[in-house]
């Protein structure tokens, strides 16, 4: 198994490559490609751990190298937030950096599944699409958005406010990854009950988790340490199923029937060629149906930001 990280020298780069250097099988390979000179040298760093994992640098001139025989990449290029910025600032920027980096994924490893971590991912997984459309090489089985983040979040909070083992606690969340487009559906947490109030403080919580993170931060960037451990635990998901693991599910950002939107995150069930089926996210309650309602038209309007900053219009 080969997993290329593009935008490996940041700081979810090399959080996620650290992780992925200690825990993926025995016999992978790591490929770390980034713009920023220090790029070798984290390969290097990282090739000290003793682990039966191969890890290689690639500087800007070697997007090739980095992602040819890639099975896995994964996308967490550009720029953070700074406090007072939203992740629909990140646009101007970010857009073209993932535009660049997939028709790469186009040209050099056709066959990879994509993962897409840099924001907003509610618009940069619909260039990423689009872009490899415009190459004929879109699958959607194997692009997906990293919303594992929102994932751990909800399940760390709820555990927190209700004094429970986190690792007994599952949390769907469905829709985006920003703001109200995230939505976690807390009244299918098994075994949990919680008043209104409760419902709607842990989920605005939830929303604005990141926003909590770049205030504390002042400045130095956005989540970091803990969305490497939520890519690397979406990564390692994947290189299960790839290798033939079943029972593989995940929330993600995917192109699905397009009932809500033509990608919402969803709980997926990953196989050999990635998404294997998609799955209804069931029942929502009354508070969870309104907030859907209003974010759907937001979410949408993401998604063709996406659409008409590749196709041109
Ligand atoms: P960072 O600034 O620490 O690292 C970004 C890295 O990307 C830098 O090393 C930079 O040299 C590199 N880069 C820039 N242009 C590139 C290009 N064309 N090719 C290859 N590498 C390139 O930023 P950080 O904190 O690692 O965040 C990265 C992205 O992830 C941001 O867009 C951020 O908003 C997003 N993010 C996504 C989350 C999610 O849940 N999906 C959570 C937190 C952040």
């Amino acid at each position: 198994m080969k997993v290329a990280v593009l935008g490996a020298a940041g700081g979810i780069g090399q959080a996620l490559s650290l992780l992925l250097k200690t825990q993926l099988p025995a016999g992978s390979e790591l490929s770390l490609y980034d713009v920023a000179p220090v790029v070798p040298g984290v390969a290097v760093d990282l090739s000290h751990i003793p682990t039966q994992v191969k890890v290689e640098g690639f500087g800007k001139d070697d997007l090739e190298k980095a992602l040819t025989g890639a099975d896995i990449v994964l996308i967490p290029a550009g720029v953070p937030r700074k406090p007072g910025m939203d992740r629909s600032d990140l646009f101007n920027i970010n857009a073209g950096i993932v535009k660049t980096l997939v028709e790469g994924c186009a040209d050099f490893c056709p066959e990879a599944c994509i993962s897409i971590i840099t924001n907003p991912v509610n618009t940069t997984v619909a260039i990423a699409a689009e872009t490899l459309k415009a190459k004929g090489k879109y699958n959607p089985a194997k692009l997906f958005g990293v919303t594992t983040l929102d994932v751990i979040r909800a399940e760390t909070f709820v555990a927190e406010a209700k004094g429970l083992n986190c690792e007994d606690i599952v949390v769907p969340v469905i829709g985006g990854h920003s703001g109200t487009t995230i939505l976690p559906l807390l009244s299918q947490v098994e075994g949990v009950e919680f008043t209104q109030e409760e419902i709607e403080k842990l989920t605005h919580r939830i929303q604005n988790a990141g926003t909590e993170v770049v205030e504390a931060k002042a400045g130095g960037g956005s989540a970091t340490l803990s969305m490497g451990l939520a890519a690397a635990r979406f990564c390692l998901s994947l290189v299960d199923a790839l290798n033939g693991e079943e029972d593989v599910f995940e929330f993600t950002y995917v192109e699905g029937d397009g009932s809500d939107a033509r990608f919402f995150a969803q709980p997926v069930l990953l196989g050999k060629d990635g998404v294997k089926e998609i799955f209804d996210y069931g029942e929502l309650s009354d508070y969870e149906a309104k907030c859907k309602a209003e974010m759907l038209d937001g979410l949408r309007g993401d998604i063709t930001l996406g659409e008409e900053f590749v196709n041109g219009q």
